[in-house]
């Protein structure tokens, strides 16, 4: 893991252990500034899982006695920070996600994009379908379109290259195969279905979603 902009001077390593059944996750850093510490947290359910309480541990090693205060400050202002900063990111990611999910339509064939050739001239192609971006791109002759937005904290997949049917996000590193929207680095995320591109046979390029 990397600050950023990344820098490898102030690379770390995170452990995080998530124990489902006590309700608990805990971050250890082994590696980097901070090595040794550990922050644990509980989850507290209350009335009726409409609240939670959270207590937060946070055990720093080698403190003397009179740098604690100092640094229990320190660690809980920072935490509280980035606390309220993920839920902030993670209610805005997951209602990007929504408005980029297709809805069904009754029409399947949504729109005709022009002539294959026209199409292949104007290749890789940004689309935007009401709040929805994807990219078109050609690869062993076939015309693929992908979202353009990384499900993992929505970096920008339009502006990476296409190799061998992957798209790697600029932001972390993962990468999706395109044709399938599955992340082939390891993480338990995917891109949002895309609408398939079509040629008819009259020759005219179509989306269908
Ligand atoms: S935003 Fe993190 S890998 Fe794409």
């Amino acid at each position: 893991m990397w600050t950023q902009p990344y820098d490898e001077r102030r690379s770390f390593l995170i452990e995080l252990r998530l124990d489902r059944e006590l309700r608990r996750w805990i971050t250890s850093t082994l590696k980097g500034p901070g090595a040794g510490s550990e922050i644990w947290t509980h989850a507290h359910v209350l009335g009726g899982r409409r609240q939670t309480l959270e207590v937060v541990d946070f055990f720093v090693p080698r403190l003397e006695m009179d740098q604690r205060q100092e640094v229990g400050r320190y660690y809980s202002e920072l935490y509280a920070r980035l606390y309220d900063e993920d839920i902030r990111m993670m209610a805005e990611r997951q209602s990007q996600l929504d408005r980029a999910r297709p809805r069904v339509a009754e029409d399947r064939e949504s729109m005709v994009l022009g002539s294959l050739t026209e199409v292949r001239a104007r290749l890789p192609i940004t689309i935007e379908i009401g709040k929805r971006k994807f990219r078109i791109v050609e690869t062993d002759g076939e015309l693929i379109a992908y979202s353009t937005i990384c499900p993992h904290l929505l970096g920008p997949l339009g502006e990476s290259d296409v190799r061998d049917d992957i798209v790697e996000c600029p932001w972390h590193g993962y990468r999706y195969d395109i044709r399938t929207g599955r992340c082939v680095s390891g993480a338990n995320c995917a891109l949002v279905p895309a609408p398939q591109v079509r040629v008819r046979q009259d020759s005219r390029v179509v989306l269908r979603f």
